[in-house]
């Protein structure tokens, strides 16, 4: 079993089951029916149009209210209304939100069997929010955080929809973000690199994926100085190169996605300071997007061949650990002086950027890295930062992540943030002192990528995780860029 913490009981129908305790409806502000009202049967219909042409819904883009319909015996149902706000603003994300809306009422109410009749075309979003919203992470909630009232069932809950290809779509893109999530949220004493390997191999096997595993020996024969000396720390817990391959029907050249998977951050001996350096086993994240990515391709069963890679290492601490100073020959034959410890992710991806590329010759590439705070502080929380090397490839992800309801913003790469790299003592520095950190981490990175190879640095420190609700997600581990991923490889 594939674990994606998302315990609702999901099923699509094309009509409302009979029984459910709970029927969810949308609508669009200043109009007054509900959105497929005629699905719903006379009661439910006149309660929905009744809170509409009251004014207890207003219908507000994530509102959600409800009235109660009398049924025989002295039962009740819920009639749920959900908001779209204006006609005029309404998008695919709207109905994102609106489903996620949705699936906290279900928590909220306690619901056991809920019907969601998904507005016209909107099977997939709907269900997306839903998905993305019902996500928990219990995996280590013990006896003590157990509810009285818990009665342990997850709810039944069926969209009602004649889009089974959209409501499909849904499900497989969301499980393998909920997927890349579940494992983002493990601990550094659970998740290390042999583990990683270990979770990403059984996935592989369930779900049909090629699974191929380079463990510190392999990666010492191929020279990947980088990655070694990352993980030289703990000796419990080596690094992994883990490569997941999805053949598709094509012959040509696949799309190659590369994820920085640090499965925690100490800082190593630039070591970190110790106010919320828990907050570091999400830096796992780039990897686990392109973990959840892969598991997304093989469920949509995409024509495209496609490879994902882990570059998975502990940033520890020891008398085995890196230092500053140290010099580093890479796999492509770059050699880097390591100025800060903590400029660990690029080291990782430096080697599985030169080996991915030369082993696959991939159409395009993608990595994703939790890299820099310093993308944190120029674009906040709600984009990530882009850099690359083509103005194709950007405009390839543009349509994906507009697609996919993502964001991210291009920062500069060019001569000028290469030249600062460079080292008085081997080709470069891993970091080049205050400015411009997310800029250095791109150039940095271009030194991996051979000329001609169309590639993209996606920098997610900001949005790989969040400390507050945001419409679609909860405290904790996002999953951003599997959706942009998805888009991008089914282009
Ligand atoms: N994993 C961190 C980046 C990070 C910081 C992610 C905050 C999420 C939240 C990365 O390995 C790191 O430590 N980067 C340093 C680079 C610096 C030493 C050049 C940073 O951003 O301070
Ligand atoms: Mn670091
Ligand atoms: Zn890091």
């Amino acid at each position: 079993m594939i674990p994606i913490s998302t315990p609702i009981k999901l099923s699509l129908s094309s009509k409302i089951p009979a029984n459910v305790d709970a029927v969810a409806v949308f609508a669009i502000a200043q109009t007054d029916e509900a959105l497929q009202a005629t699905q719903l049967d006379h009661d439910d219909r006149a309660a929905a149009n009744r809170l509409l042409a009251s004014g207890v819904a207003k219908a507000k883009a994530g509102e959600v209210v409800f009235d109660i319909v009398h049924l025989p015996k002295g039962k009740f149902r819920r009639v749920l209304l959900g908001g779209l706000g204006p006609a005029d603003k309404v998008t695919a994300d709207t109905y994102r939100a609106a489903g996620a809306a949705v699936a906290r009422a279900i928590r909220k109410h306690k619901l056991t069997s809920v019907a969601v009749v998904a507005p016209k075309d909107q099977a997939e979003a709907v269900t997306t929010g839903l998905v993305l919203a019902s996500f928990d992470y219990r995996e280590y909630k013990g006896t003590a955080s157990r509810k009285k009232d818990d009665n342990g069932k997850d709810p039944a809950v069926t969209i009602v929809s004649d889009d089974r290809k959209g409501y499909e779509r849904a499900v497989a893109i969301t499980i393998g973000q909920n997927f890349a999530r579940t494992i983002a949220s493990r601990p550094g004493n659970d998740i290390n690199p042999p583990e990683l390997a270990r979770v990403s191999a059984a996935m592989a096997r369930e779900v049909g994926l090629k699974c191929k595993i380079l463990d510190e020996k392999q990666m010492r024969k191929l020279g990947m100085g980088g990655i070694l000396a990352v993980g030289s720390a703990n000796k419990l817990t080596p690094p992994r190169l883990i490569v997941l391959e999805w053949p598709g029907k094509g012959k040509g050249a696949p799309l190659l996605a590369v994820g920085k998977a640090i499965t925690f951050d100490t800082g190593g001996i630039s070591i970190k300071p110790a106010d919320r350096m828990g907050r570091m086993i999400y830096d796992k994240c780039g990897g686990m997007a392109v973990l959840g990515f892969m598991l997304a391709v093989a469920k949509l069963k995409l024509p495209r061949r496609v490879v994902g890679i882990l570059a998975s290492a502990e940033n520890h601490i020891s008398d085995t650990a890196m230092r500053p100073g140290d010099i580093l020959r890479f796999y492509n034959g770059v050699t880097v002086e390591v100025t800060n410890t903590d400029a660990e992710g690029r080291l990782v991806l430096g080697d599985a950027l030169a080996w991915g590329i030369e082993t696959y010759k991939p159409a395009q590439v993608v990595d994703l890295a939790t890299l820099t705070g310093g993308v944190v502080v120029a674009l906040g929380k709600t984009m990530a930062g882009v850099m690359a090397n083509d103005d194709g490839i950007v405009a390839d992800l543009q349509k994906a992540a507009d697609a996919a309801g993502e964001k991210f913003w291009r920062l500069p790469l060019g001569e000028p943030q290469r030249e600062q790299m460079k080292s008085d003592h081997a080709d470069l520095v891993n970091s080049a002192g205050r400015e411009g950190h997310p800029l250095q981490g791109g150039a940095f990175l271009s030194y991996f990528v051979p000329e001609g190879t169309p590639w993209a640095h996606l920098d997610i420190a900001g949005v790989a995780d969040t400390e507050k609700e945001l419409p679609l997600y909860g405290k904790g581990a996002t999953g951003w860029g599997v959706r942009t991923l998805v888009e991008w490889a089914s282009r």
